[in-house]
């Protein structure tokens, strides 16, 4: 690619496309040593428009390659999102008996009389995803009851030894399951009354996790993004739900009117799960589009516009009778640290030195352990500048986790960007721990080792680079403190 990757506000260590419009990750799987990334994309400008899947591949995580378009619109429509599957037993009979990657996506359409249509198509690739074939037989799934019908994300279900999917259909979740990809048979639906519709049900994902790392005690978690509504400053975000899965039907754990965010921030929508991840590694791998719908056609980037988070790895945690979807960005990142700071103890208050003095970066990684004294509230200023700063820090008189980016740069380009925003957490122990990744355009704080994910986007001025810690109204001991420049992968 021709591409820098230095623009203002261009991520460093995230996944962005050389130019043009991107939203949803779609189709993320591992397959012969190369984890997938396909992503809803506009090749043809820096706003949605006519959907194709771009694809990216990388050996770790961490730094991507950048393909060719892989699917492109045909006569059945647009490309809108899906899934990809390694068809190892060749259960569809596109591979001659061998193996390859399946995808199933929605085809989008609106008819001559202004109808829209959503089917489900399949396509497949023989060649570790480089190049696809549509199958002939396309649309494979067709529901002429929903205008809303989409985003169909496939699974083995090794108990039964055939194919469970899941997709959304307008305010709720249809499960199938299908021996070969090609006939699918409905199982059941869940939803229509569980849960947030505070907007239309999009990109779903079904998956089974340990509690606790304990393999004999399994959970199924389905993962839900809703859609933005004006009148609505959140916008866009994702819930999960967490319960169990006989291959036909899901079954909530939790009141259907409880609420489970999977991110407390504002930019991380449409995130589904890593397929194929072999045994060995074990690990269940998410991604998430880090924008917003509310105004993610307005962001100031000028030559691409769209990142995607972090890849993270998800786990349930069960304290204190709650089970708990939690989020670590995978260990592979580590190799971009490069160390700056590490302070093993240490103490915070309006009059402390700021342990940050004579640091200026713009792209870091910062891990902390704080012990609770009397402060009312503490923790960093980051892309610190001329009027410029965001604060990620906890809010100890109310006991929530927040970001602070009213003044983090540019904020104008809507009137519900510049914003503060919380979400309770606990300490442990009299204990919080946070840990927050600073790129050119992004914040993702983790609480208490992944409890609590608050992902935002920000756009500072390139010469925002000061960050400090600090604690009001008393003070805060620091059990530790590290901080981390991080390389650029690009
Ligand atoms: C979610 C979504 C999906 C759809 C795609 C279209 O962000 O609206 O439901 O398939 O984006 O680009």
């Amino acid at each position: 690619t021709t591409t820098a990757f230095k623009e203002t506000y261009r991520p460093q260590f995230h996944y962005s496309p050389p130019t043009a419009w991107m939203n949803d990750p779609n189709g993320m799987v591992f397959y012969e040593g190369e984890y997938h990334l396909f992503y809803q994309y506009h090749p043809h400008g820096t706003v949605w428009g006519p959907m194709h899947w771009g694809h990216a591949a990388s050996a770790d995580l961490v730094r991507w390659e950048h393909h060719p378009i892989a699917l492109m619109p045909d006569r059945h429509g647009a490309i809108f999102s899906g899934s990809a599957v390694v068809d190892r037993r060749d259960t569809t009979g596109f591979f001659g008996g061998g193996s390859g990657l399946v995808a199933m996506f929605t085809h989008h359409a609106t008819d001559a009389d202004g109808a829209v249509s959503q089917r489900q198509s399949l396509a497949y690739s023989a060649d570790k995803g480089r190049t696809w074939t549509m199958y002939a037989g396309n649309p494979v799934l067709t529901d002429r009851r929903f205008a809303d019908f989409r985003d169909p994300k496939v699974f083995r279900d090794e108990a039964r030894d055939r194919w469970g999917m899941v997709l959304a259909a307008g305010d709720r979740i249809m499960i199938y399951h299908s021996p070969n990809m090609i006939d699918w048979t409905f199982g059941s639906e869940f939803g229509a009354n569980e849960g947030s519709h505070d907007g239309v049900w999009e990109c779903p994902d079904l998956f089974e996790l340990p509690v606790n790392g304990d393999e004999t005690r399994k959970k199924w978690v389905l993962i839900v993004s809703i859609g933005a509504k004006a009148d609505r400053p959140e916008g866009s975000r994702t819930q999960y739900f967490v319960g169990s899965f006989d291959g036909e039907r899901f079954a909530n754990d939790a009141p259907p009117e409880s609420v489970s965010w999977l991110d407390h921030g504002r930019d991380n929508y449409a995130g589904v799960t890593w397929s194929d991840v072999p045994e060995t590694d074990g690990r269940r791998l998410f991604v998430g589009w880090m924008s917003n719908w509310m105004y993610a056609d307005r962001t100031p980037t000028e030559e691409w516009r769209g990142a995607m988070t972090l890849p993270r790895e998800l786990a349930l945690r069960e304290a204190e009778g709650r089970l708990t979807l939690v989020q670590t960005p995978v260990r592979e990142l580590g190799a971009l640290r490069e160390a700056a700071l590490r302070l093993e103890g240490g103490w915070l208050d309006p009059t402390a030195a700021n342990p940050f003095e004579g640091f200026a970066l713009d792209r870091f990684e910062i891990e902390a352990e704080f012990e609770l004294r009397d402060a009312s509230e503490f923790g960093f200023a980051v892309r610190c500048g001329e009027g410029e700063e965001t604060l990620i820090g906890y809010d100890a008189a109310n006991g929530s986790v927040f970001i602070d980016r009213r003044r983090s740069g540019a904020t104008a380009f809507h009137e519900h960007f510049p914003c503060r925003h919380d979400a309770a957490l606990s300490p442990r122990d009299g204990r919080v721990k946070l840990r927050v990744f600073v790129d050119w355009s992004s914040i993702e704080a983790f609480a208490n080792d992944g409890e609590l994910a608050m992902t935002d986007l920000v756009f500072p001025a390139p010469s925002s680079r000061g960050l400090r810690a600090y604690a009001k109204n008393g003070g805060v001991r620091i059990a530790s403190l590290s901080l981390y420049r991080l390389q650029s992968i690009w």
